[in-house]
Parts: C-alpha cells; sequence; structure tokens
C-alpha cells in the first residue's frame, strides 16, 4: 500500500466533531468536500472554505478517503448506501463511537463492497482536537494506517495505532470513556454536595484539580494490582464500604442524590459477602471482572 499524499478529503456528519475535523483538516491546507443529513451545518461549513456536496454519492466521488463522523455505527449503512454500491478504490476512515463489535461488522460491510476500512476513535479533550491530551486511537490493517498516517496525524497531537483487528480503537476508547463518565458524574456529585451546603465550590476546584499526579499514582497502583487479580484485603473492603456511607451521609445531609455512591458501597458489600463466602478476600475488581 502507498502512501495516500493527496490533501484531498471528504468528510461526512457534521457534528461537533464532524465540524472540528473540517476545520483542523482546512488550517492544514486540506481541500475538504462535506456532506451533512441535514443542511444548515454544511452551509456553516462551506463559510469556511469547505465544499458542500448535495449528495452523498456526490461527496464520495469527490475523494478517495471518507472520513465518517456521525452519533452512532447504525448511522454508517443508509448514509453509505446513498453513495455508489462499489466502493473499490475508496477509504472509509468512521470516526464515529460505538461498541467493538459493531465496528467489526461495519468493517465487513465495508469491505465486502470492495472498500478500505480503518476505525478511528477519539479521545479528545470534547472537541478540541489540538488539545495537548486529545489523541486518536486507530485499528485496521496496518498498510492502511499507514497508507492515511499523514491525514490522521493532522487530526490530533498523538495517534496510537492499536492493531489490525477493527474493534480495537473501539475497546480502548469505550474503556476510556467508562473511565470519563464515572469521573464526570463523580465530580457533579462533589460540587453538589458543596454548594448543596452553601460552601465554596471554586474553593473545591482549586483543591480537586491539582490532583494530577495522586491520579496518575492511582491509575498505575490499581492498574498493577488489577492484573495481580485487583486490590484490597478484608480491611480494606470494610474501610471503603464505610467511607462510602460517609458520603450517602453527607450527600444526603444537605439533600444531595447519592445514588452514584450507593452504586458504589454495592459493590464493596458484594466484595465482602463473596469474601465472606470464599473465606479469602475478594477485591471489588473481580465483582466486576466476574471472576470471583
Ligand atoms: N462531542 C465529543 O466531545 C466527542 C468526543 C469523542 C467522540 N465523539 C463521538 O464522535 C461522533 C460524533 O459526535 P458529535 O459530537 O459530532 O455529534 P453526534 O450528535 O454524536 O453526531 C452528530 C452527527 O450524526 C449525524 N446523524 C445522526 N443520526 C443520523 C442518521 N440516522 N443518519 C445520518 N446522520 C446522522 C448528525 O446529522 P444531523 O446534523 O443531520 O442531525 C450529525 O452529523 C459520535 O459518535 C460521538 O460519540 C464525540
Amino acid at each position: 500500500m502507498t502512501e495516500h499524499t493527496t490533501k484531498s478529503v471528504t468528510v461526512i456528519g457534521l457534528g461537533p466533531m464532524g465540524q472540528a475535523t473540517v476545520k483542523v483538516l482546512l488550517d492544514a491546507g486540506y481541500d475538504v468536500t462535506a456532506w451533512n443529513r441535514t443542511r444548515p451545518k454544511l452551509d456553516t461549513i462551506a463559510e469556511l472554505g469547505a465544499t458542500p456536496a448535495d449528495t452523498v454519492a456526490e461527496a464520495i466521488a469527490a475523494n478517495d478517503v471518507v472520513l465518517l463522523s456521525l452519533i452512532h455505527y447504525d448511522a454508517m449503512y443508509g448514509v453509505l448506501e446513498q453513495g455508489p454500491a462499489d466502493l473499490t478504490g475508496k477509504t472509509i476512515i468512521n470516526l464515529s463511537s460505538d461498541s467493538p463489535e459493531k465496528s467489526r461488522k461495519g468493517a465487513e460491510w465495508v469491505t465486502s463492497r470492495g472498500g478500505e476500512f480503518v476505525t478511528g476513535a477519539y479521545m479528545t479533550q470534547s472537541d478540541d482536537l489540538k488539545h495537548a491530551s486529545s489523541r486518536l486511537y486507530v485499528s485496521g490493517p496496518e498498510t492502511s494506517y499507514e497508507a492515511h498516517r499523514a491525514l490522521l496525524e493532522t487530526l490530533v497531537p498523538s495517534v496510537e495505532y492499536l492493531g489490525a483487528d477493527y474493534g480495537l480503537a473501539q475497546l480502548y476508547y469505550q474503556a476510556g470513556l467508562a473511565q470519563f463518565h464515572a469521573f464526570l458524574t463523580s465530580l457533579e456529585q462533589a460540587v453538589a454536595i458543596i454548594d448543596a451546603a452553601g460552601a465554596d465550590v471554586d474553593k473545591f476546584i482549586e483543591f480537586a484539580s491539582n490532583g494530577t499526579e495522586s491520579n496518575r499514582d492511582f491509575t498505575l497502583f490499581f492498574g498493577a494490582a488489577a492484573k495481580q487479580g485487583g486490590w484490597g484485603d478484608i480491611a480494606n473492603l470494610r474501610m471503603m464500604h464505610a467511607g462510602a456511607q460517609h458520603v450517602i451521609d453527607a450527600a444526603e445531609e444537605v439533600g444531595v442524590d447519592a445514588s452514584l455512591t450507593r452504586t458504589i458501597q454495592d459493590y464493596y458489600q458484594r466484595a465482602l459477602d463473596a469474601s465472606e463466602k470464599a473465606g479469602h478476600p475478594v477485591p471489588v475488581y473481580q465483582i466486576i471482572r466476574q471472576t470471583a
């Protein structure tokens, strides 16, 4: 596979991520043809210098490389079916989020029509693709990745090629999203406790945003522990269960919903129950991993 050096691509799907993708490409000197299901976003992007396509067929015909940024993989079928049945010579790079299995099926669908397929997953600071911590997970045939590496590296500061299995990009992305969802919701709960108590939210945010080094250390420690079956003896599990109760009390004393912490406390309870049954400590990781 030769390196694709033409600085001309098609972008289909113009939500916040699709629009951010088009802007980065235009800034990097690419000719961009774009299509979106509904027109207004297409007009916005056309004002920035992209070429609007009236139909999917026109958008796909314009370039050999087509980036998709849609709400999910199911949307891909309805969109691509509006284009040519034969995708020979085309590379579809799907940057939409979905499960690993959905991306494998999507890859099969595109390759059975003669096209090449690459899975991409934006692990970014929202739609700020050029943020220093923004990265793109990529999987699919290494030759396809190498052929389009320059394009992919234009999008974000860091591109991680994860392997030939089309599902890998989404696997790593969804694991990261699992962590991020919990982080966001727990942050909202924490701020709600401070705010509902009439305390200083800015002061709390100052404390909370100072935890980068500690987060890194916990991540390394818990990652290593997980590979050994997880962290926690019975005393740790009891302490964490009691600690969860203190958070629940602190939240409910000021009328804040504590169901997130109740779910967490339930993991410690299940670990304690399993430990009692097994006669040895069963860490929470084993409850989640279902190896207990
Ligand atoms: N936003 C983020 O911070 C972020 C970060 C990383 C990854 N992602 C992922 O990137 C992808 C795009 O996200 P987004 O934030 O730009 O917006 P989004 O709301 O997830 O997707 C919007 C795009 O999908 C199109 N769409 C929705 N249903 C469709 C259908 N049935 N047929 C055709 N097109 C359809 C929309 O078209 P219309 O404009 O016509 O509705 C629009 O172009 C998603 O998979 C998202 O999970 C997002």
